[in-house]
């Protein structure tokens, strides 16, 4: 166990997830192990596993991939869930967070997945309530299952689907990650680039200054910046897109013309530079600005898997956050 992990288990329900950093390179091998298991159960053998337990879903920003994915795994574990968000709720009335959540484990809710945007809220709420705790992406901060179903994703279309069962500190040693648009303000890069050098993967954050501050390289050894698209490009095996975070650009000025000229990718720039390089994005895209419709529709897209795998890890996080036991 990591000095990080050993801490978070003293202080937070076992189970929680609130930042990569918690998991060893042990922790993330056993989830996709778990998450490998759990795909080839029959329907009805997973839904025996969470039957009858309480899934909270508290989500105070707006979400399609991450809400609904946490929302059908916990479904098809046999949990039954509720959904509290901030436009329907008392939240909109003032209440904190810590109420909310008290009220949610009044309520009976074994564990709380959370998306906040205020970097840090859901380890407020692992405190504060003493259940284990998802975060599904706190403000500037972290989106840890993102990452991990990024992991996934790019395992599995690299080095195949049997890959994708464990890893080691070298699983991604030769892959170049290039992570391209708005670093700044993104939990998608952040949590990537923690996660993905540790196991042996390069990564190159690309961007203007405006939305890739040089502070980026303080993410750790294995993170590199390249301001110019082309050439991060010509070196990437994975090109991972990003959406402008217009809600939190907080009076930044961008020009758009100048920035999908110098960093969108489009199929001109994939053909000259990286014509095998998988493409994935997070989602929400916006066609025409950060990637033009036809290579997010493209042969190496791999933006539609990333949500399916984003269902299978879900799934093996809820299991690990309810403290259930299945052989893998
Ligand atoms: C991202 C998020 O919410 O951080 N989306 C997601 O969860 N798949 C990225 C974004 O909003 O741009």
């Amino acid at each position: 166990m990591t000095e990080t992990a050993r801490t978070q288990s003293a202080r937070y329900a076992t189970g929680s997830l609130l930042s990569i950093r918690d998991l060893s390179v042990e922790d993330v091998s056993a989830i996709l192990g778990l998450t490998a298991r759990l795909q080839t159960m029959h329907p009805a053998e997973r839904s025996a596993i969470l039957a009858g337990r309480r899934v909270a879903l508290l989500f105070y920003e707006s979400s399609t991939r991450t809400r609904t994915s946490f929302e059908l795994a916990a479904k098809s574990l046999g949990a039954t869930t509720t959904l509290v968000s901030d436009k329907s709720s008392s939240i909109e009335k003032g209440e904190s967070l810590k109420d909310t959540g008290l009220t949610l484990r009044a309520l009976g809710a074994e564990c709380i997945i959370l998306r906040h945007p205020a970097s840090g809220a859901p380890f407020v709420l692992a405190r504060e309530t003493g259940l284990p705790v998802l975060n599904a992406g706190d403000g500037m901060h972290e989106h840890p299952s993102q990452a991990l179903l990024d992991l996934r994703t790019i395992l599995t279309r690299l080095h195949g689907e049997s890959s994708a069962t464990s890893v080691s500190a070298a699983s991604l040693q030769g892959v170049t990650v290039v992570i391209t648009g708005d670093i700044l303000h993104s939990r998608v890069a952040r949590s990537n680039a923690l996660l993905l050098p540790r196991l042996g993967a390069r990564v190159i954050l690309c961007g203007p200054e405006k939305l890739l501050p040089k502070e980026a390289l303080g993410l750790g050894p294995g993170v590199e910046i390249e301001r110019d698209f082309d050439r991060a490009l010509k070196r990437a095996q994975v090109a991972m897109m990003l959406r402008i975070q217009k809600e939190r650009l907080a009076g930044l000025e961008l020009d758009l013309a100048d920035y999908i000229d110098r960093y969108q990718l489009n199929a001109e720039r994939q053909a000259a530079c990286a014509p095998k390089a998988l493409v994935m994005h997070p989602g929400p895209m916006i066609r025409g600005l950060e990637i033009a419709g036809d290579v997010a529709d493209g042969p190496n897209s791999a933006i539609e898997e990333q949500v399916a795998h984003g269902l299978a890890v879900r799934s093996a996080l809820l299991v690990r956050a309810l403290g259930k036991s299945v052989t893998v």
